[in-house]
């Protein structure tokens, strides 16, 4: 059943299991230079993409299709805070106008329930995107206070007896 809709879903696993790698990726590397809020941040983000995953999933399977799990990029290699935030700030906005088409393919193609599932995500990748933004933002008005604050932030959780998550 909804043929279309099945390709557009495993495109959009596709871009979510890139997404996934992607800000693990980020974590990994920010947590290597002790930046405990942004190695966070990007942790958090991967399992909220990885729950878009299982949403997918669930709608193929449902459509009865079948789920490929094959990530669409790879996985950019960055260790500059600001290239990360930016490149990650991209990929939500490619994400928002993705899912955006996809919605509108989905209703011209009478599959409301789909067209719901992508329109769900458009709100979450726009809070991701706000997120990045965020942090860009707060990294140009506060300049190399900003790596400092986050540094702190390690510091802190250490004296204290607790460990990043
Ligand atoms: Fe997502
Ligand atoms: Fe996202």
């Amino acid at each position: 059943m909804h043929e279309k809709s099945q390709a557009l879903l495993n495109q959009a696993v596709g871009d979510e299991l890139s997404a996934v790698h992607q800000y693990m990726y980020f974590h990994f590397q920010c947590d290597d230079q002790g930046y405990d809020l942004l190695a966070n941040l990007f942790r958090m983000t991967a399992i909220e993409e990885m729950r878009h995953i299982e949403t997918l999933a669930e709608r193929i399977l449902f459509l009865g299709g079948d789920v490929e799990l094959k990530a669409t990029h790879e996985v950019r290699k960055l260790s500059d805070v600001r290239e990360m935030l930016e490149t990650a700030r991209g990929m939500e906005e490619s994400s928002v106008t993705d899912y955006n088409k996809f919605a509108n393919q989905c209703s011209a193609n009478a599959d409301s329930a789909t067209k719901q599932i992508f329109e769900s995500l458009v709100l979450d990748e726009e809070r991701h995107y706000d997120q990045y933004d965020n942090e860009l933002v707060a990294m140009k008005k506060f300049g190399d206070n900003y790596l400092a604050l986050q540094s702190i932030e390690r510091s802190k959780n250490r004296s204290s007896g607790q460990t990043a998550e």
